[in-house]
């Protein structure tokens, strides 16, 4: 009998859940080790993601810790982030029709890993990186309905392990590299992929302007000013609302220790926090369903309650105060390198996830 779920829609309930007071870090790691047991066969990952250990837990921060430290933040981290992006989109923009999830998976998955894996940009031949996406998101989603055996048995795990060991060199340092390439790819193509919908789609040119005025100089204080006296959102909004409003984690699962006879009884065994649903509330300002980065200006800061994108508590996320910047350089140099190479987008009818992308493409115009 699969596990009985019950989901949490409130921010307490969700806080509670995510944070539980006197809690071991060992329970709080079994907890979410549980379900996301998938993901080992899915794609042989042994991080603090599956495992209960502590060791294993504060090996793993640090890592993923100093991974971002050498790109952004700090020193000239953000301009050589943004040259990566630039590079990687300029090789990424087609001649012909591409279809947009395509397009913005490949460009982040080569991003993350010349930026923050030092990859050597001359080693990654388009046909890998476009297979190693395409398996990537087809064993995500397979986990969530197949056995271990099915999964197994396809050994296109085997294959997409080959090439990205050949991208990533360092076996001292990653032994593992699937570990860490996971949670910074996975999350950051569909923020960006979002972010850049959402701009292409408004009926202005506001969200678009400040993405070039953020391109032509990628600063954290760019990153923040509200442009037009006030009027025109900051860089920083548009990537908060995106994450507001499409979640790239929309929920997070935690497993209750029950007694065998309860799981019997049906009493649910899964917690699941559901982030997606809670930032839809109207405690983040009126209308909560529409995109609206102005809700993040500072002049309505008793309207934004906490945001969990990045989860909560002691397992939340190590690059929350990174990814929004890095996803914005890379959104920001999608938008510029597009304008200047005379590409366009083709817009469908609804902004997708991990799927659900459908009438949208990327072309070169023609002259
Ligand atoms: C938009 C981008 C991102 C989002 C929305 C995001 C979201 C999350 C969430 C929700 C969690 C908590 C999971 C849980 O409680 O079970 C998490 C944890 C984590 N994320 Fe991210 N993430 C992003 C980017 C990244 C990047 C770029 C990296 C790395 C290099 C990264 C590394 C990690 C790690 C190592 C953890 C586990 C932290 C721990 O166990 O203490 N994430 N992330």
């Amino acid at each position: 009998m699969p596990p009985q779920k019950r989901t949490h829609q409130s921010a307490p309930a969700i806080r509670e859940l995510l944070k539980p007071p006197n809690t071991s870090i060992t329970a709080l790691l079994q907890a979410r080790a549980t379900p996301n047991q998938r993901l080992v066969e899915a794609f042989g990952i042994t991080s603090a993601f599956v495992s209960s250990d502590p060791k294993v837990h504060k090996d793993f921060s640090s890592q993923a810790k100093r991974l971002i430290t050498s790109s952004g933040s700090k020193s000239h981290g953000w301009q050589e982030l943004a040259q990566v992006a630039e590079a990687a989109v300029l090789k990424w923009l087609p001649e012909q029709n591409l279809d947009y999830p395509i397009f913005i998976q490949c460009l982040t998955f080569v991003i993350v890993l010349v930026g923050l894996f030092k990859a050597d940009p001359e080693s990654l031949r388009q046909q890998d990186i476009i297979f190693v996406t395409n398996i990537i998101n087809k064993r995500w989603t397979d986990s969530k309905s197949k056995d271990a055996l099915t999964m197994r048995q396809d050994d296109s795990l085997r294959k997409i392990t080959e090439c990205i060991d050949q991208w990533v060199t360092d076996r001292d340092q990653y032994p593992n590299p699937l570990n860490l390439i996971l949670p910074a790819y996975e999350t950051m193509w569909r923020l960006v992929a979002v972010t850049v919908a959402y701009i292409y789609r408004c009926c202005d040119n506001t969200l678009h302007d400040t993405a070039i005025a953020f391109g032509q100089n990628p600063t954290e204080a760019q990153f923040r000013a509200f442009a037009n006296g006030g009027q025109a959102p900051s860089m920083e909004s548009i990537i908060l609302e995106a994450l507001r409003l499409h979640p790239p984690t929309r929920r997070i699962a935690r497993a209750s220790e029950l007694p065998w006879w309860q799981k019997l009884l049906g009493v649910p065994s899964i917690e699941i926090a559901d982030i997606e649903a809670v930032h839809l509330s109207d405690a983040y300002g009126e209308n909560p369903s529409e995109f609206n980065p102005m809700r993040f200006h500072p002049s309505r800061a008793h309207q934004q309650p906490e945001l969990f994108a990045f989860g909560h508590g002691k397992l939340s996320c190590i690059a929350a105060p990174w990814a929004p910047m890095a996803a914005a350089v890379i959104v920001a140099k999608v938008v510029q390198q597009m304008e200047e190479s005379g590409s366009s987008l083709t817009v469908g009818e609804r902004i997708g996830g991990r799927s659900g992308w459908d009438g949208w493409s990327v072309a070169k115009e023609r002259e």
